[in-house]
């Protein structure tokens, strides 16, 4: 089967480009693409390499940030400090303009606290209808903080203040308080939309004259920075509050912040102690986010244009149609036509040919491009992808 063949470009050394060198066929026949040697065959060379494109959450800790991980100073941050962890809490803080960042291990988890510390029990926040928050968080919000959502489905993920401005609660018993709006750069469900600039901050000013707080989620701000060029910091500045992630486009294995002023993440501090998130050594884990922070921004260019191709890619395909009618960052979302076949089927027939993709919908498929993928893997990926197109339905699985 003639997948893309070239060993992944990694940020440096030998040993990742060798592992990705060697596959084994699964018990299902399909190539699995095995990151660690306890798999191989002996001698077993390989013909090709799986091409994942489910999320940029699959992507493996490069050489020398592994090397970072084992050198990491720790301490028990429960009893007292990390000191790792606070170098990252530190540069991420000042790197959103923000006094101050905890490290915590997921997006949803930055997520969750920050409605919780916005917002008192029995409250309400405005959000877009297919964020994250609301979308994939099994309604944490409602299940751990007693909070309702109002939901308002914007133009491709993008909110107006038009739309916001008769959703506030009147002050009345029957009502929950309307307290916090939060929205989502780049919006995940909208194929890595940027929140144009102008929007936010005018959905912001209208939300603080109406003394409501704003949250980010900004698990891909790194993105939207590189794509428009505009610094993180500037992009939060109309936010009380932000939730970055490393481990995705960064290329981190574990690890989100949220940054605000210097009282709001004392008690996301508290929160996160009673969610059951505090811990210990976890310099170990803040050494690689802090090293994705460091050396791995600059490359997400590399990711959109890798977008671009597989856009244009699917764009060529017949029965696929893109989310939206835009990729602007690195998520391609594919709406597959109805009359063809489904998204699960697409996706298991994309997967026995070695490109993994999402079925997020029941007619819409996912890739996102990142760090452990290069272009000849992308241009291997549309060409496998073009070709089921052209193949008759009875043929796909
Ligand atoms: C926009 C957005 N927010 C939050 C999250 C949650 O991050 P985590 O998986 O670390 O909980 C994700 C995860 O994909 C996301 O895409």
């Amino acid at each position: 089967m003639a997948l893309g063949s070239q060993p992944v470009p990694r940020p440096e050394n030998q040993v990742a480009s060798n592992t990705a060198t060697i596959v084994i066929i699964s018990r299902y026949n399909r190539i699995v693409y095995p990151h660690t040697n306890q798999h191989r065959p002996p001698g077993f060379q390989q013909m090709t390499a799986e091409i994942d494109l489910r999320s940029d959450t699959v992507t493996q800790p490069t050489p020398s940030m592994r090397q970072a991980i084992a050198e990491a100073e720790v301490g028990d941050a429960v009893i007292d400090v990390d000191p790792t962890m606070e170098r990252l809490e530190a540069l991420t803080a000042k790197i959103l303009g923000k006094e101050a960042a905890v490290f915590m291990p997921s997006g949803s988890m930055t997520n969750q606290i920050a409605l919780r510390v916005h917002c008192d029990r029995g409250s309400e926040f405005l959000c877009e209808a297919d964020c994250h928050i609301y979308h994939y968080e099994q309604g944490a919000f409602a299940q751990l903080s007693g909070l309702v959502a109002q939901t308002v489905a914007g133009e491709g993920g993008v909110l107006q203040a038009d739309q916001l401005k008769h959703l506030i609660r009147p002050e009345n018993e029957h009502m929950v308080r309307t307290r916090l709006l939060c929205l989502e750069n780049t919006h995940n469900r909208w194929g890595g939309r940027i929140q144009p600039q102008e929007t936010v901050q005018n959905i912001c000013d209208w939300a603080k004259e109406n003394g409501l707080k704003r949250h980010l989620d900004g698990a891909r701000l790194w993105n939207a920075s590189s794509a428009t060029g505009m610094s993180p910091k500037d992009l939060v500045e109309p936010f009380d509050s932000v939730s970055v992630c490393f481990s995705k486009g960064l290329g981190a294995p574990v690890g989100s912040a949220l940054a605000g002023d210097s009282s709001f993440i004392l008690e996301a501090r508290r929160a996160r102690k009673l969610f059951g998130g505090g811990m210990r050594q976890a310099g170990i884990i803040a050494a690689g986010a802090l090293h994705a922070l460091e050396q791995h921004r600059d490359r997400l260019q590399e990711d959109h244009d890798n977008a671009q191709r597989l856009r244009d890619g699917c764009e060529a395909c017949g029965p696929l149609s893109i989310r939206g009618g835009r990729v602007d960052t690195n998520i391609v979302i594919c709406e597959v036509d109805p009359h063809w076949i489904s998204a699960d089927q697409l996706a298991a027939t994309l997967d026995e040919r070695g490109v993994r993709c999402l079925a997020i919908d029941p007619q819409a498929i996912r890739f996102v491009t990142h760090l452990d993928v290069n272009t000849s893997q992308i241009e291997s990926a549309c060409d496998i992808i073009h070709a089921i197109t052209t193949q008759p339905v009875a043929s796909l699985s």
